[in-house]
Order: structure tokens, then C-alpha cells, then sequence
């Protein structure tokens, strides 16, 4: 269900509508429940992203071995003018997993001219300051914040959107988190939220070498490995799990097989977590998967876009290959 747009204002120095389409969050309790009594036991990544735990996935992107924000950041302004031409004037551009909207400053400087925003996350408060803050900073914009999961398809036929082309702007290698079937049905969701002639612009990152790909996912400054305790602490505040966050260890691991970074957290001794009446036993070394990352060779992805329903139409990288940004657009029945 989701709630009437409130708060339409005409001018554009804040956020023109927050529309809560009220995301279930009250599944928490029973994916811990289930993620601790599977094997292996795993924990969806959504859950990170409390507000701690935005603000250390901030603090991630400017680490010097995360050269993922960087990189796109600096493909993005490289190849600003083509993205300009090819959104065209007037773009409206959606953004899933909004985050810190920080990478839409450095998009929306090379449109120039779009017309709206609409940043769009589970996380509410973090969302809503994010894009206060982007609409005090690009007031001719007209900026608007939707509280949704975007696994779930895009709703957005009821806000008060211009005319101009949608551009579905999925930066930060977020589709890589998801399980290659996951990852086919939240592409393919996103048409829900797109008419002919719309586009996706997406940032995927690129199977590299090995010592990279792990380094950038275990930080010198353990920056990551908060990041990833991070979820064992919002279990025990959230849930009232009873449990020992030193007893776990952040593990970065890469999965050369499916092409995937792993996040674990390893218990350095005997240890529990008791949890809704359960005891969840972890022997000395045991893990509980917390994070896939899965990265993209340009024919992999290719295949992915094709298979959600896309045409591949543009696909660039930085010199040295570390990552790709790629501009799909949705096959039409003719
Ligand atoms: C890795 S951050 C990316 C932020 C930003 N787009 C960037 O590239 O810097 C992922 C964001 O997606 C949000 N997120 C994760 N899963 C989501 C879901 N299923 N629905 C909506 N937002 C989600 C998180 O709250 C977080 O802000």
C-alpha cells in the first residue's frame, strides 16, 4: 500500500514529496532466525544499513584500497558529455539504493539539465537527509525520496514525476550482491518503473586481480570489519540477541568459482548466539556468511542484461579496467 504523496512544494530548495511505501522491516527477526538455523548459515546484506551502518559504508568509499567509488566517479565525469546526449533534456532520473546520493551530484552535473531526482532506499532517515541536502544543493532539480525496497519492482506511476526521459541510475556495483537469479529479477523489476524510450545506466565492478578484489574488502584501517560487526551489534540492540562481538573476526574471501568477493564472520572461539530462545552454537571457526559481492567480466554482464530484458546498447571502463558502467535499455514487444 503505499501512501498519498504530501507536501508537494513549488519551489525546490527541499525535497518536493517523501513517499513512504512503507518496506516491511519487521522481517528481521525471522531472516536472522532462518539465516542462523540454515547451513551455511548466511544474513542478507540489507540489513547493514542501519544509520551506523551507512555511515560506515560512507566512510568505506573513501578508504584507499575501496577503489570502486572513485573509479566510477571518475568514469562518470569522463564520459559526462556522451551520458548528457544520450539522456537527452529534461531526464528524470531514479536512483535505487540512493545511499548518501553522493555519486548523483557528479551524474546530475553531467546532464546538466535534468528535471527531477528521485533517490530511493530502505534506509528512511539516512534517505531523507541525503536528499534534503541534495535538493538544498541542485535547487532546480526537483528532488523527491521514496522509502521502498527496489527488489520489489518500482512503484512510481503515483509521484508527481515531469515528462522526460527516466534514466534508472544503479551505481556502486549494488547488483552485485544479489545471486545471479536475484540479480536477473531486480534488473527486470525495474521496468515497472520505466516507459519506452527510458533508460538504466549501471555501475558493475569487474573481475580483477585476486589481492585487489580482497584488499578492498579488508581494509588496513578495519573500516570493512566494523562494517560487518556492524550487523551482529544491531542484532543484539534490534532483536536482544545475547552475543560476543569479539568473538567474531571480519573475513574477506574470494570465491573464484562464481566470481564473488565474500564477507564472513568467523568465530575466533567457541561461541553462541542465543537469539528468540534459540542457542545458536559456532565452534572455532565456524562463519556466518554476511555479503556476497559478484563481479562482472563485460560478456558476463552482457548476459545478465539480456536475460532481465535489456538490450546492452554502451558499455565503458577506466584505463585500467577496474570497472565498467553500462546503458541498458528495455525490449519492447514490437
Ligand atoms: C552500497 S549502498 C550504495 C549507495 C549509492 N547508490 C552509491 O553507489 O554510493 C547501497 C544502498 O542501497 C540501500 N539498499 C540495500 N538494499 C535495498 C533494498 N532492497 N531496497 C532499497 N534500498 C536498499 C542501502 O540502504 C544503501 O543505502
Amino acid at each position: 500500500m503505499t501512501d498519498q504523496v504530501i507536501g508537494r512544494k513549488p519551489a525546490h530548495a527541499t525535497i518536493e514529496y517523501f513517499d513512504d511505501q512503507h518496506p516491511p522491516l519487521g522481517d528481521f527477526m525471522r531472516d536472522v532466525v532462518d539465516g542462523l538455523s540454515a547451513t551455511p548459515r548466511s544474513i542478507p546484506p540489507v540489513y547493514f544499513y542501519d544509520q551506523a551502518g551507512s555511515a560506515l559504508f560512507d566512510q568505506i568509499t573513501e578508504l584507499p584500497e575501496y577503489y570502486v567509488t572513485r573509479t566510477e566517479l571518475d568514469l562518470l565525469e569522463s564520459i559526462s558529455d556522451e551520458l548528457s546526449l544520450r539522456a537527452g533534456p529534461g531526464a528524470v532520473v531514479i536512483e535505487p539504493g540512493s545511499g548518501s546520493s553522493v555519486k548523483i551530484r557528479t551524474l546530475l552535473d553531467a546532464l546538466g539539465d535534468a528535471a527531477a531526482y528521485v533517490g530511493l532506499d530502505i534506509s528512511k532517515q539516512h534517505l531523507v537527509e541525503a536528499c534534503e541536502e541534495l535538493a538544498r544543493d541542485y535547487p532546480d532539480v526537483a528532488i523527491g525520496a521514496v522509502c521502498a525496497n527496489f527488489t520489489t519492482g518500482l512503484k512510481l506511476d503515483h509521484l508527481p514525476l515531469p515528462e522526460g526521459r527516466r534514466l534508472v541510475f544503479f551505481p556502486g556495483s549494488t547488483i552485485g550482491n544479489f545471486e545471479p537469479a536475484e540479480a536477473r529479477a531486480v534488473l527486470a523489476g525495474f521496468r515497472t518503473g520505466m516507459r519506452k524510450g527510458d533508460a538504466v545506466l549501471i555501475g558493475a565492478d569487474r573481475v580483477k586481480d585476486e589481492q585487489i578484489l580482497v584488499d578492498a574488502y579488508d581494509d588496513a584501517a578495519g573500516v570493512t570489519a566494523a562494517f560487518n560487526l556492524n550487523l551482529l551489534k544491531r542484532i543484539r540492540a534490534e532483536l536482544g540477541a545475547q552475543l560476543n562481538t569479539d568473538d567474531f573476526a571480519h573475513k574477506s574471501i574470494w570465491n573464484r568459482d562464481l566470481e564473488r568477493i565474500e564477507m564472513h564472520l568467523v568465530a575466533k572461539r567457541d561461541t553462541s548466539i542465543e537469539l528468540n530462545g534459540e542457542r545458536y552454537v559456532f565452534e572455532a571457526g565456524d562463519s556466518l556468511h554476511t555479503e556476497n559481492s559478484h563481479k562482472f567480466t563485460p560478456e558476463s554482464f552482457a548476459t545478465l542484461a539480456k536475460d532481465a530484458g535489456y538490450t546492452l546498447v554502451k558499455h565503458w571502463s577506466d584505463p585500467a579496467e577496474l570497472f565498467s558502467l553500462y546503458w541498458l535499455e528495455p525490449k519492447w514487444e514490437a
